[in-house]
């Protein structure tokens, strides 16, 4: 496995795998791995020829009074995971790499789509995503990306940049991974104290409730929400920020559920906010 630094050096190093005609799969990530991001890489190892992954805890994203500074890290260990799953390259800029002195240049997608869920509670946050994302497409250039379905909206608005900018690379969604007691693994759980952990249980089990009404031939969001919401408030320290009930496609609210839908929530446990969603085609 090969540890790269520089821009320049990762550039010429993909150059000529590309010359060889190896396809390139890249899983952006800001490190302190768990399954799902391993998730991630064992597919695109399993799709292409060489995988690329990138650690870097992007401050873009990160609105004032976030947790840019608390994230959790841990490299090395990350570096060891990512060479157990036979990843090819891992790529880790300086905050100073990226960003240098004086930068100054941003993509955003605007519309509703970055407005809804997230977008709604962290302005600029895919401002910094989307910015981030095209930097790294721009410097890696890869065949095929891996996101997780755990962020829906940012695969969503990251796609929808994909086709307004024309990128080649192919975007490919993976499915959510959890813990074995439903909780969807995130790199913020670690915030939880074992109270909340327990607490946090909730999030999955609303969805799983909003499954079992859509069994049963529910097919409002109001009533759905109701549900969910009720049993998000079992749980003492959760406060919700939102659970919204839209279409997947364009992430805008829906009444009645039909088509290809999302049901996603976000909710606080004390400091730590955690998200969640289920996407189903009815
Ligand atoms: P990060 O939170 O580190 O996540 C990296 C990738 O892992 C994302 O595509 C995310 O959706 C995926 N992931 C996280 N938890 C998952 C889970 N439980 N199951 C499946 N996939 C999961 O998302 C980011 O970093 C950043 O916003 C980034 C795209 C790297 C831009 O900075």
């Amino acid at each position: 496995m090969e540890h790269i630094h520089s821009i320049e050096a990762l550039r010429e190093r993909i150059k000529s795998i590309k010359a060889q005609g190896k396809t390139v799969g890249f899983v952006p990530t800001m490190g302190y791995f768990h399954e799902g991001h391993l998730s991630l890489m064992r597919t695109s190892k399993a799709k292409t020829d060489v995988t690329v992954v990138s650690i870097f805890v992007n401050p873009t994203q990160f609105g004032p009074g976030e947790d840019y500074e608390t994230y959790p890290r841990d490299v090395e260990r990350d570096l060891m995971l990512c060479e157990a799953q036979g990843v090819d390259i891992v790529f880790t800029p300086s905050v100073t790499t990226m960003y240098p002195e004086g930068y100054s240049t941003y993509v955003e997608t605007e519309g509703p789509m970055t407005k809804a869920l997230c977008g709604a509670s962290r302005p600029g946050h895919f401002k910094g995503v989307t910015s981030v994302v095209a930097k790294l497409f721009l410097i890696v250039a890869p065949h095929y990306a891996f996101f997780g379905q755990k962020d829906a909206q940012q695969v969503a608005v990251v796609e929808k940049m994909v086709r307004d900018l024309n990128f080649e690379t192919i975007i490919v969604p993976c499915d959510i991974v959890r813990e074995a007691d439903g909780l969807a693994m995130s790199s913020r759980n670690v915030y939880l104290s074992a109270v909340e952990r327990q607490e946090a249980l909730v999030l999955n089990q609303a969805l799983q409730l909003a499954k079992q009404a859509l069994a049963d031939g529910e097919r409002s969001a109001a009533h759905i929400k109701a549900r969910m919401t009720d049993h998000i408030h079992t749980a003492k320290s959760a406060s919700i920020d939102y659970i919204d009930v839209v279409s997947a496609i364009d992430l805008q609210p829906i009444e009645r559920l039909e088509g290809d839908v999302l049901i996603a929530l976000a909710v606080r446990f004390h400091k730590t906010r955690l998200i969640d969603n289920l996407r189903i085609r009815l």
